[in-house]
């Protein structure tokens, strides 16, 4: 029996057909038009005051209701990811464009009319729980799909490539980039001593390197990332036939990061900026989407490539192999409820299902048995796979039984196979009703604890990742080595990192060195590779330095990504009282109908006065935000908004920024005179303030009498590349190095 009826809505809306979401509903509570009950569902007639001896008297141990809700509440807490800590998630669903029936047996992926419900979580690695968004790290990205033949988890990250070959080495990666264990600082950063000495001697980090020190570490968005499965799998196919496949997620927004000075303002003014955007971009109904992608290779070309399919610090670039989009993921629904969805889920790289199977990558197999291991401890006992998210759509049947917070009730007497008391069910399942067969492939080798010759090469392809960056991308690359290695105390791990990075490119190395204030050396005391067994010559495991002529892969660059949209774009319009409210609501309609978003930021909040007259609401006031948070900014016309700007430091500051981050940025009437008496005048003509033609110079655009409209459309088009990235050569210059070695 319920109080009243509800006068909230009750519920997120529930995508009808999804069959995950109906599931979930079966753990789902609403308290909307409900009483308050203990854990027991006795209704709590008064949960303000425990039970006391007189109305000043001790309380008492008799008082059971607060004592439920004390020990409950003591309770709360469970351990964070030992790994992976931060993450959001999001609900949605794939869908295969075609059958792959010829590649593999995967049921999910036969028929173009089957939507597979999904839950994906996003995370950052190195950081605790309560950790910022924009830490630069690599970004977890794992995909757990509710499949008719159970679940299956593709555990990838935003990198294709991991730092280490052997999962042997994780603990000790993790060790080394965590907060230093006597102090517990630094907080989700990688820039600190244990973490580059560690890298300073594992030279098989280097490609991995290039990668988190790229832009790619530090997304504008979880939804503008891509994502892999890094390890090479296998495809098997109803006829048993096996072919390696590599997993890929593209975004359909492209692939567009952040600056590093922006996000470590972001880090300050919005530690949840990535958390918030996924959030409110499914609220908004801007979904975000990703294509399935694979790279398939023959089994007769296992050794057709100079480097081994089985060494996750390899790609197999897409102008070798092209990517084939074979589906696609959406993001719909947003979780109810953080802890039971996001925290909760358990991603296993070992839930697969018939059709796709493991290769001996020894980092993979490593993680075979990683996963459950720490779930055990994470989520208290071996029944997590029973957690309403964890919980597969397949239906369960098994002996294995008890355990801390079991949930099924196994009727019967028979908990074991086989049996003639139960009739032998659960039975096996032949491979044709869809029982998993793993892969027979044949190995003939002598049990050894040993690296193939053919995981040696370190530097091809941190050369190949790096000489394929733009010019841009390259110079963000060096700052970033030249931040991390700055915060570095020890002089000889920066030297050992500069020797490392000059077995890649010279040129690299001498420019981090510039930033340094150090001398690239020209040879380091002891191996250049510390990663050997006690009695291996380090000579056997020695790379060579990189000397060749670079392979050169666009697809690695970002430059090369779409640029054509602006849907989901957050754009501020600076604006005080007096501002010109026609040429804002002209400016507002023309985004949103390229699918952007409008916020008028203005000196206070509540609403500012319009040079009509009308009350324009404001969505926040200049001390809760920063440009940061916005991909552009608009100033619009209004004399005596743009005086009220020109006083105000915040408003100066707000512009200024967006400008040294290569923001496109718009202004018309009077807005123009106060852009250009910012830092951003640095960069107009003289003429271009009173010229009724339109300015259009390196993203900032508008003039005293441009036509909005025109000035909308080159807006849009500006924001659309995302920065405007010549500009950087004037904002922050990075400057060549002189003779740098020793
Ligand atoms: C290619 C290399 C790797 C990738 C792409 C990867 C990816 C991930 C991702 C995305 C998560 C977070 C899952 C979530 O959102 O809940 C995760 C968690 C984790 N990873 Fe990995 N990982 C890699 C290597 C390893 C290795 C080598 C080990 C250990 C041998 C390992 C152990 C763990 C553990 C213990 C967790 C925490 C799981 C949990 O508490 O649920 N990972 N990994």
């Amino acid at each position: 029996m319920s109080k009243q009826k509800p006068t909230r809505p009750i519920s997120r809306p529930r995508v009808k057909d999804d069959p995950k979401s109906l599931d979930l509903d079966k753990n789902s509570e609403e308290a909307a038009g409900q009483f308050l009950t203990s854990n027991q569902g006795l209704r709590i007639n008064d949960d303000q005051n425990s039970l006391k001896l007189g109305e000043r008297g001790p309380s008492l141990l008799e008082d059971f209701i607060l004592r439920e809700k004390i020990t409950h509440f003591d309770h709360e807490r469970i351990p964070e990811r030992i790994v992976h800590a931060r993450g959001s998630g999001a609900h949605g669903s794939f869908q295969v464009y075609e059958s792959m029936a010829a590649l593999t047996r995967a049921s999910f992926l036969q028929d173009p009319a089957v939507q597979t419900p999904v839950f994906v979580r996003f995370s950052t690695v190195a950081g605790s729980r309560g950790s910022s968004d924009l830490a630069r790290d690599v970004r977890g990205f794992a995909v757990k799909f509710y499949t008719g033949e159970g679940n299956f988890d593709l555990v990838g990250n935003n990198m294709p490539v991991f730092f280490i070959q052997d999962a042997v080495k994780f603990p000790d990666l993790i060790h080394a980039v965590k907060p230093e264990p006597h102090n517990e600082i630094p907080q989700a950063a990688s820039a600190h001593d244990t973490f580059w000495d560690f890298i300073s001697l594992m030279p098989e980090s280097m490609h991995m390197i290039m990668w988190v020190m790229s832009d790619r570490a530090i997304p504008r968005s979880l939804r503008m990332m891509e994502g892999f499965g890094i390890h090479t799998f296998r495809f098997i196919n109803s006829k048993g036939k096996s072919r390696f496949v590599k997993f890929h997620w593209k975004p359909l927004l492209g692939i567009h990061s952040v600056l590093w000075d922006e996000a470590l303002r972001i880090s300050g003014c919005d530690p949840d900026f990535h958390r918030r955007d996924l959030w409110e971009a499914i609220e908004n109904g801007d979904f975000p989407e990703w294509e399935f992608g694979i790279q398939i290779v023959e089994e007769k070309d296992e050794h057709k490539f100079d480097f081994d399919l089985l060494d996750p610090t390899k790609i197999i670039p897409e102008e070798l192999v092209p990517v084939q989009r074979i589906g696609k993921l959406t993001l719909n629904r947003n979780p109810d409820n953080f802890f039971a969805e996001t925290e909760q889920v358990a991603f296993h790289v070992g839930h697969v299902v018939p059709g796709i199977d493991f290769t001996n990558d020894p980092l993979m197999q490593g993680r075979l048995f990683s996963y459950t291991d720490t779930q055990l401890i994470r989520l208290g006992g071996p029944n997590f796979h029973e957690i309403p998210i964890n919980r597969p759509l397949a239906p369960i049947h098994n002996h294995q039984r008890d355990g801390f917070m079991r949930q099924m009730i196994n009727r019967g007497h028979v908990s074991y196979e086989p049996n003639s008391l139960g009739n032998n069910d659960p039975a096996q399942a032949p491979a044709r009703d869809g029982g998993f067969v793993s892969y027979a492939e044949r190995i003939d080798a002598a049990k050894t604890r040993a690296r193939s010759k053919s995981f040696v090469d370190h530097f091809t392809q941190a050369a190949m990742f790096f000489h394929s960056q733009s010019p841009t991308e390259q110079g963000h690359l060096i700052n970033a080595l030249r931040f991390e290695l700055g915060k570095v105390a020890a002089q000889p791990i920066r030297e050992r990192m500069l020797y490392q990075l000059s077995q890649v490119d010279d040129g690299l190395a001498e420019k981090v060195a510039a930033g340094l204030g150090v001398k690239v050396p020209v040879k380091i005391d002891g191996p250049g590779n510390m990663s050997i067994p006690a009695d291996v010559n380090p000579k056997d495991l020695q790379s060579k330095k990189f000397t060749g002529k670079p392979f050169i892969s666009p697809a690695l660059s970002m430059a090369n990504t779409v640029k054509d949209t602006i849907q989901s774009r957050k754009i501020a319009a600076l604006a005080a009282d007096g501002c010109d409210d026609g040429e804002l609501a002209a400016m507002k309609k023309a985004l949103m109908n390229a699918g952007a978003q409008l916020k008028v930021v203005s000196p206070h909040g509540g609403s500012i006065t319009g040079s009509s007259g009308k009350a324009i609401p404001v969505d926040f006031s200049l001390l809760t935000v920063a440009s940061v948070l916005f991909d552009a900014v608009y100033v619009p016309g209004g004399d005596a908004h743009a005086a009220s700007l020109s006083h105000e430091m915040k408003a100066i500051e707000f512009v200024e920024e967006a400008y040294k981050h290569c923001k496109a940025i718009a202004a018309t009437g009077a807005g123009f005179d106060f852009i250009k008496m910012t830092r951003v005048g640095e960069d107009l003509e003289d003429g271009d303030a009173k010229s009724k033609s339109l300015v259009n110079h390196q993203g900032v655009i508008g003039g005293r009498s441009a036509p909005i409209a025109k000035v909308a459309t080159a807006f849009i088009e500006a924001i659309a590349k995302h920065r405007a990235w010549d500009r950087e050569q004037k904002v922050s210059p990075i400057k060549e190095p002189e003779n740098n070695r020793k």
